[in-house]
């Protein structure tokens, strides 16, 4: 896989045909957050059992205001014929975007496709892109591998604490758990204001503390 697109760059913008209609990239995800991933192909076992999470997990997305959208090569068509398939054998409804990239022009444009692979199938990626069309997250994943899809809403629960907050999230941090006081912040009296509930030093750079999150519920 090209590498067209960093982490910290911003996300191309890009119209689309999808499976709910015409879009353009940017103003589709407007105010909101979202996870952009490629599958290999439509009517493959991994891939499906992946879009079904995904669909049963639209309501935790949700309740973070980030949107998801799915993208393969191939026809907004065949995409249609294969959401039965998926909502059935997964037991869910797939209520989310799948991008019919049948020219290959937005896999392209994210580095989607491997040079040295097929040309008609894409890597198996990942992108969360903030709502200022940043990305912010991007893994790639081998094709026999199925993704941890509640790892994506970890780590956007984490990006939307620190960047809220003068913070970091250590090793396997999850949504309520302790986190870490950014170590550029030394002087007592801003943490004192900026940590009011104390915090625990194990090292000089490795002070713990235990903020207010945003409720999920
Ligand atoms: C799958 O989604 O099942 C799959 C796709 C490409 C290669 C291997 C498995």
């Amino acid at each position: 896989m090209c590498s067209h697109v960093r982490i910290g760059d911003q996300a191309p913008d890009f119209t689309a045909e999808t499976t709910q209609g015409k879009i353009r990239f940017h103003e589709w995800i407007g105010n909101n957050w979202c996870v952009f991933f490629s599958h290999p192909k439509n009517f493959t076992p991994v891939c499906t059992t992946e879009l079904g999470y995904a669909a049963k997990m639209k309501k935790e997305f949700d309740k973070r205001k980030t949107k998801i959208i799915a993208l393969s090569i191939g026809t907004v068509e065949d995409h249609k014929h294969w959401i039965p398939d998926i909502n059935l054998s997964q037991n869910t409804t797939v209520e989310y975007p799948l991008i019919g990239d049948k020219d290959k022009k937005i896999a392209s444009l994210y580095g989607m496709v491997h040079p040295n692979e097929s040309e008609t199938t894409t890597v198996r990626t990942v992108f969360i892109i903030d709502p200022n069309k940043k990305i912010r997250l991007m893994i790639a994943y081998p094709a026999s591998t199925g993704r941890n899809f509640d790892e994506l809403l970890r780590v956007i629960d984490a990006l939307q604490l620190t960047d809220d907050q003068k913070v970091a999230t250590p090793v396997n941090w999850h949504h309520g758990a302790e986190c870490i006081i950014l170590p550029s912040i030394t002087d007592p009296n801003e943490i004192k204001e900026l940590f009011p509930q104390g915090y625990r030093e194990v090292l000089p750079y490795l002070r713990y503390t235990q903020v207010h999150e945003k409720s999920l519920s």
